[in-house]
């Protein structure tokens, strides 16, 4: 890459401590929304357009080396080259006052946090499509994400979620990438042991996705029955379960082999969910209880 960070990160003066109500060029910062171990992200007022966006501020013990500038560089282009619905889109990434700056349209919260709030199954279900369409467009743009979490994904209005974070990101080359970083709660077997490939993204989608229906996030070494198996059959139909235990097999040459035919075998399954009528009759049942209770 003949054009690099390092000639504008020669202009960098003298960086100020951030906090809340600083200002960075036009941009004012309005509160604290998370750090992820590297970087600091604030929700901030854009004082010319006048809205709120999502800046992301990386330690500056970060910026300081050649090798993590290059990191930083690797995960501005790759956000910058995958235009897609459901990826947060790059606003802006630039030096303001010495400081390395990414800038998104402000969300609403991760994943992470809405998972902590009842999800309709339906709702799941969708969530379920729009992030297997966001790691497949990065996958056939030869992009592993590596990092694929409930606090990558961004919830925009309307229910869109937006995949986000590509801090780990690689272009895939061929050769095995020995890195084992990554969350481990998410992470493939393989990847762990440093050896990731499409396979392990596909791996950490499935475990997202059978987290959100099962309520519970399994453990290595991925044997069957999982916990919170039992709920997930109640629920899903065995077609979509089966699709989701393909996703999470321990071995990886037995899952697909990339979001992409994850995504073509997901467009397959016409009724993911056990059929609505049973749903309501159960709930009608619990509704009579409770009023039988309530009577007694
Ligand atoms: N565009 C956004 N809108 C709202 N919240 C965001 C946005 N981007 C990130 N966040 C919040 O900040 C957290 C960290 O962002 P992320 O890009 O994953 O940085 P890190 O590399 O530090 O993990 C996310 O988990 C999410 O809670
Ligand atoms: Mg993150």
């Amino acid at each position: 890459m003949a054009v690099s960070f390092k000639i504008f990160f020669g202009d960098r003066k003298v960086v100020r401590g951030l906090r809340i109500g600083s200002r960075l060029d036009k941009y004012r910062l309005v509160k604290k929304l998370g750090y992820g171990g590297f970087a600091t992200v604030y929700a901030a007022l854009d004082q010319i357009e006048n809205r709120q966006v999502a800046i992301k501020v990386p330690e500056e013990k970060f910026v300081a080396d050649a090798g993590s500038l290059e990191d930083l560089q690797r995960e501005v282009r790759i956000m910058a080259k995958l235009e897609h619905e459901h990826i947060v889109p790059l606003k802006d990434a630039r030096f303001i006052d010495g400081r390395f700056v990414m800038v998104f349209p402000l969300g609403q919260e991760s994943l992470a946090c809405r998972m902590q709030r009842r999800l309709a199954h339906q709702t799941a279900i969708e969530f379920a499509h729009q992030m297997v369409a966001s790691v497949a467009f990065a996958h056939s743009n030869k992009v592993l994400h590596r990092d694929v979490k409930p606090e990558n994904f961004i919830l925009y209005p309307n229910n869109q979620l937006k995949l986000t974070d590509f801090g780990l990101a690689r272009i895939q080359s061929g050769r095995a990438n020995q890195s084992a970083s990554g969350t481990l709660a998410y992470m493939a077997p393989e990847q762990a042991m440093g050896r990731p490939t499409f396979r392990s993204d596909v791996f950490s989608l499935g475990l997202v996705i059978y987290r959100m229906f099962s309520g519970q996030l399994p453990e290595y070494p991925f044997e069957w029955p999982l916990p919170g198996a039992t709920r997930a059959r109640r629920i899903l139909a065995p077609e979509f379960l089966d699709w989701i235990r393909k996703a999470i097999d321990p071995v990886p040459s037995k899952r697909f082999r990339d979001a992409v035919a994850m995504q073509n075998a997901l467009a397959q399954i016409r009724q993911p969910l056990k059929t609505v009528r049973r749903k309501a009759t159960a709930s009608a049942t619990s509704r009579r209880s409770t009023r039988q209770r309530k009577a007694a």
